[in-house]
């Protein structure tokens, strides 16, 4: 059955993987999204001229936008994936990361639960509200720790962290105190096609193929659990379909790496991909830079409910995950020479102070 979902944030990276999964599997999507520069419409491009798909130019803090998407589509589920999602940013100025991660979601779940009201018994049971959410509310694991699993308790240590976990836990209690089919899900470090170049994996590509600098904090040691992006929408498609409301889902591609690991891959396969690049070998552009405040030293998931209660699984491995992804950069040249300008130059500038 065709169903009509209403998704935040569709123009960033999940979001925009997600929408395109949810056309092929032929369902109705209106994505509310209001391009931060982290959203990026060229995302979506495939898309133009698709009836069943609708882009609304709008901020999900704007609790009149919101109630006019509901009353005029009447949607099965709300997706949201809307935030501000870099931490070194929330490190730099941490005010809109409440305002879109707290007070957003708030103002969606406010929302929601009215227009749950509306719907006759039968429908408001089906209705759900996905939060998607990050490990990172679970705070940093020593080396011998086991991974975090749904019980682990919350100790989210940057802003964007503690951001999160306050959405996550406004999402739990609109469950247990108005009975809305709300549903939380945890993942680890995505990576893939679409994601914007302020995250490890983009920058490094996109910095490798130019010859820039590839920088890594600290001793490069921080490990983190990476997962390839449409493994992450498949599990929230399952969640969507199968999930039980109230309950949380931790995601994870049980593929543990530290940044140096991740950064020698991607030159490696780079070296392999682009052998007439007068960058090869790409590993001499690694360069050392100064630490981030607070970084967390180490992420890992288990994902064993979702994995034996949904029946979910990752399918790809870091080096095809990595290897399609670097493919998806080779060949998007318009995509990541739109990326190159505007805002994006910018932060990088001040970020690393180089060009
Ligand atoms: P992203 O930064 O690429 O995209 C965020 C999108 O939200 C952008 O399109 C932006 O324009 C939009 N947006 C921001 N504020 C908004 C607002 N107030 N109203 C409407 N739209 C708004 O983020 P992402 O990496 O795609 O992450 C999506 C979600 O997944 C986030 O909630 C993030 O916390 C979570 N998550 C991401 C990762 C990861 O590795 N990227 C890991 C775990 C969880
Ligand atoms: P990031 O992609 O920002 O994700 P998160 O901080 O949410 O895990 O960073 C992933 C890891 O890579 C993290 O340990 C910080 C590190 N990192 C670098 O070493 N250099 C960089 O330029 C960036 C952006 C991240």
């Amino acid at each position: 059955m065709k169903r009509t979902i209403i998704v935040t944030g569709g123009a960033g990276f999940i979001g925009s993987n997600f929408v395109l999964l949810e056309r092929l599997r032929g369902n109705r999507v209106i994505n509310l999204d209001c391009l931060t520069y982290a959203g990026n419409i060229l995302n979506l491009r495939g898309l133009e001229g698709d009836p069943d798909y609708v882009f609304v130019h709008g901020n999900i803090c704007d609790r009149d936008t919101v109630r006019q998407l509901l009353e005029q589509y009447r949607p099965d589920a709300i997706v949201n994936f809307a935030a501000e999602s870099h931490v070194d940013r929330s490190i730099d100025s941490p005010e809109d990361f409440v305002q879109t991660n707290v007070v957003g979601t708030f103002r969606l779940l406010e929302e929601a639960r009215e227009y749950s009201m509306s719907l006759s018994p039968k429908a408001a049971a089906a209705f759900r509200f996905l939060h998607v959410s990050t490990d990172e509310v679970y705070g940093s694991l020593g080396p011998q720790e086991q991974a975090f699993t749904e019980q682990t308790p919350y100790a989210p240590n940057s802003p964007y962290a503690a951001s999160k976990a306050g959405s996550d836990h406004l999402a739990r209690a609109y469950y247990h105190t108005y009975r809305l089919p709300t549903l939380v899900t945890n993942c680890s470090n995505n990576y893939g096609p679409r994601q914007f170049p302020e995250k490890l994996i983009p920058l490094l590509i996109m910095n490798a193929i130019q010859g820039k600098s590839l920088p890594i904090y600290g001793d490069g040691l921080n490990v983190r659990d990476w997962l390839y992006v449409e493994d992450h929408c498949e599990a929230l498609h399952l969640v969507l379909e199968k999930g039980k409301p109230g309950q949380m889902y931790n995601v994870g591609g049980r593929c543990e790496k530290t940044n140096l690991d991740i950064v020698g891959t991607v030159c490696a396969l780079l070296d392999e991909l682009c052998p007439d690049s007068s960058f090869v070998p790409h590993s001499s552009l690694i360069t050392f830079v100064k630490d981030r405040p607070g970084h967390d030293r180490r992420y890992a998931v288990d994902c064993s409910r979702i994995e034996k209660e949904l029946g979910w699984k990752a399918k790809q491995t870091l080096s095809s995950g990595l290897k399609k992804t670097l493919d998806w950069y080779l060949d998007n040249s318009e995509w990541v020479d739109s990326v190159k300008t505007g805002a994006y130059r910018n932060w990088v500038k001040r970020q690393y102070n180089m060009d």
